[in-house]
Formats: C-alpha cells, sequence, structure tokens
C-alpha cells in the first residue's frame, strides 16, 4: 500500500491511458509498445481495455520478452503474448494481463488530495524461484521504476487541479477510457444531481459499448 499526494482519480487515471507512454515512460515502456496503435475497448458498467501491440525488432521478434524468472499461463492466446492489454474494473481496479501475470494495480481515496495505491502481482505457482513482483523493488523495498514513472507527477497535477486557472481536461482518443469512466460515474450519480458545469457530456453512446462497438460486426464478418 503506497501513499500518494494526489486525489485517487488523478493516479488511477493516470493509469488509464496509453497518452502518456512517450513522455512519461520513454526509456521503460515507450521502447517496448507501439503507442499508436492501441485500441480501446468501451465495456458496460464504466469498465474498459486498452490493447497495443509489442514493438518488433527487425528480425521481427518481440522487444519484450518474458522475465526469464517467471511461469507461463500456457492458455493466454496470441493478444496476452505479443500486446500489452490493460482492463479498467470500474470503479478502481487497473491491470495489465499477460502470460505470466496478472497484476492489479487499486486506487483507494483518503481525502481530497490523498490516496492510496495498493499494488498485486498474482501469478502461477514460482517453486523455489524467486516471488514474482511486477510492481515493486526487493518485495516491496521502493515501487518499480515504471509505477515511480506514473506517480511521481500526481502531486503537481494535483496542485495544478486546485487552481484558479483549472478549467479541465481535454481527452484524446487514447484517453477515451478516462471518459467513458466518467460518463458512467455521472450516470450512477444520476446526471440530474450533478451541476451542469461538472458534468461529463454523454457522448459516447451506446453503439460503441460492447458488445454493439462496430468493430465487432466487422470482425465477425472477417
Ligand atoms: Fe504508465
Amino acid at each position: 500500500m503506497w501513499p500518494l499526494n494526489c486525489n485517487w482519480k488523478i493516479a488511477m487515471e493516470a493509469n488509464t491511458e496509453v497518452y502518456h507512454v512517450r513522455s512519461i515512460h520513454a526509456q521503460t515502456v515507450s521502447p517496448m509498445l507501439d503507442d499508436r496503435r492501441n485500441v480501446n475497448t468501451f465495456y458496460p458498467n464504466g469498465h474498459g481495455r486498452m490493447v497495443a501491440p509489442g514493438r518488433r525488432n527487425e528480425n521481427g521478434e518481440l522487444v519484450r520478452q518474458r522475465p526469464p524468472e517467471m511461469a507461463e499461463i500456457e492458455t493466454v492466446g496470441e493478444i496476452g503474448r505479443t500486446c500489452t492489454q490493460s482492463y479498467g474494473i470500474f470503479p478502481n481496479w487497473v491491470s495489465p494481463l499477460s502470460h505470466v501475470a496478472l497484476p492489479p494495480l487499486l486506487f483507494w481515496p483518503n481525502g481530497i488530495n490523498k490516496c492510496f495505491l495498493e499494488t498485486w502481482t498474482l501469478a502461477p505457482d514460482w517453486g523455489d524461484g524467486p516471488k514474482p513482483d511486477v510492481w515493486t523493488v526487493n518485495d516491496g523495498e521502493s515501487l518499480s521504476p515504471v509505477l515511480i514513472e506514473d506517480t511521481e507527477f500526481g502531486q503537481w497535477i494535483q496542485k495544478s487541479v486546485e487552481s484558479y486557472g483549472f478549467r479541465g481536461v481535454p481527452l484524446s482518443y487514447q484517453e477515451a477510457r478516462i471518459y467513458h469512466w466518467n460518463q458512467h460515474a455521472d450516470r450512477m450519480i444520476g446526471i440530474e444531481n450533478i451541476p451542469e458545469e461538472l458534468r461529463v457530456a454523454q457522448v459516447i453512446g451506446p453503439e460503441w459499448v460492447y458488445p454493439n462497438d462496430p468493430r465487432v460486426a466487422l470482425i465477425a464478418a472477417g
């Protein structure tokens, strides 16, 4: 459990989009992940998924390889093996899934400008080998370099959000799962209960929510 000096939604939303990868993870994630080819899927009730293919070297091999010490989950299919996929489970669970682990990040409010980040790694039996841990260094000594990159700007974003100049955040396609989440949160609260200036316009209609997403029919048609 890691204390962060920002609102829980700032921390969670930073992990609910692939837009930040090039700038925040320039040396870590970006060389392994093709962020421009990401696909978002919106599920009912605010859940979402992002898939982005892994980068390949000149021989066509994936740059990112399975850590040799981690056991493989044999039944995971091609997407899980070749892409980064991240699932958002409404309201506070974000997790990549792969053929070696299911490592959830959980975001817990702890005041208007503080939260906790809870990290888990669920993995197959590791026997006598090192305990698999996707998110921390030396079994909880510190956050992993990638998670430090993901969380270190939270306190400064919090300051921006608190400033008089802050009017909102424009979101790109790569961040559309955040928008989907907020649309659903507004509907749960009851749109009429939210002051007009604080509402999220309901622009992602049910025709884009799985399985209505027109791409599903296109794929089925071959
Ligand atoms: Fe990140």
